[in-house]
């Protein structure tokens, strides 16, 4: 089954369901990335700090399917920031790809202790890629609530996502309700808790009601809570497994049983963007 396309606030669309290629070699990615293509997936989530778009570029190139049937995001990574830094590494990343465009460009971490600060130099230089054609969409990640409420003060464009650590026991639920308010869409990253969810007691008793895997329930209620998701595996049944979570539609009330789930912010398992200041993620 073919995922939904969510509209975007610039007038694009992406598709709700995606691959993710975080910690994948270029070997795993040509034999992962190659499998989820066959398979259906059509939205491809990358960055320059994963090493991989190369790899990436060559399994799109192989796959058959045309380029503008895949939708396909990198990100700046962290020590690019500084506008000439990231002009120049951004036609890297597109050159890697083997592509004149990407769908979506992301900032990937705020950064507010480096650069002095000024996000917002590097989100202009953003919007010039997406002037010019060669940034279909762009966006942000790891960005909290202040640091949108910044950009939107302070320069022309909203961001069309925000892709935050959310997952059940890391609901991120304060700036996934300051997205919605603004209409920006957010992007859940690791939404398997990177695998650790499969393990949840709710979750079991879930799937054995609707015969399905723990690891479909929890990418079904992000499918029912709007979140764009991109699991990563780089194991073929996973791959497809995780995928049949599209043929998985939850209750209200289990979606709420779900979201009881959250530990706040003793649920994170990645850095805290406000003091988050690695060079390398
Ligand atoms: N913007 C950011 O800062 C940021 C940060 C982290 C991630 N991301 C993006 O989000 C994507 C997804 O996040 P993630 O890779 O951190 O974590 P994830 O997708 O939540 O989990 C991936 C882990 O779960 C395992 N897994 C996958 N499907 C499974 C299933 N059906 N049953 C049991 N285990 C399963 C995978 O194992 P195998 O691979 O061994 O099968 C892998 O160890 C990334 O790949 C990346 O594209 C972005």
């Amino acid at each position: 089954m073919m995922s939904t396309r969510i509209p975007l606030n610039d007038g694009k669309r992406i598709p709700q369901f995606g691959f993710g290629t975080y910690k994948m070699t270029d070997d795993d990615v040509a034999h992962a990335v190659t499998f989820a293509l066959r398979e259906g997936y059509r939205h491809i989530d990358t960055a320059q700090m994963y090493h991989n778009e190369a790899a990436v570029g060559r399994a799109i190139a192989a796959s058959g399917v045309p380029r503008e049937e895949i939708f396909v995001t990198t990100k700046l990574d962290n020590p690019n920031h500084e506008p000439a830094v990231a002009r120049r590494t951004f036609a890297e990343s597109l050159e890697k790809l083997g592509t004149d465009y990407v769908d979506l460009f992301l900032i990937h971490w705020p950064l507010p202790q480096q650069y002095g600060g000024d996000y917002l130099s590097t989100w202009k230089v953003l919007e010039e890629f997406k002037a010019d054609g060669r940034a279909r969409s762009i966006g942000v990640s790891n960005f909290q609530q202040h640091h949108l409420e910044r950009l939107i003060q302070d320069s022309e464009t909203v961001p069309a996502v925000d892709q935050i650590e959310l997952h059940p026991y890391f609901q991120n639920v304060g700036v996934a309700e300051f997205c919605r308010e603004n209409r920006i869409v957010v992007e859940a990253w690791s939404p398997l808790a990177r695998g650790a969810i499969v393990k949840e007691p709710l979750l079991e008793r879930i799937a054995a009601v609707h015969n399905c895997t723990p690891a479909q329930v929890a990418l079904a209620w992000h499918i029912a809570k709007g979140h764009v998701v991109f699991p990563k595996s780089v194991t073929h049944s996973r791959i497809v497994e995780n995928l049949g979570a599209l043929n998985v539609n939850l209750t209200v009330n289990e979606v709420e049983r779900i979201n009881e789930l959250d530990r706040g912010e003793a649920g994170r398992t990645g850095r805290n963007p406000d003091t988050m200041q690695r060079y390398q993620g």
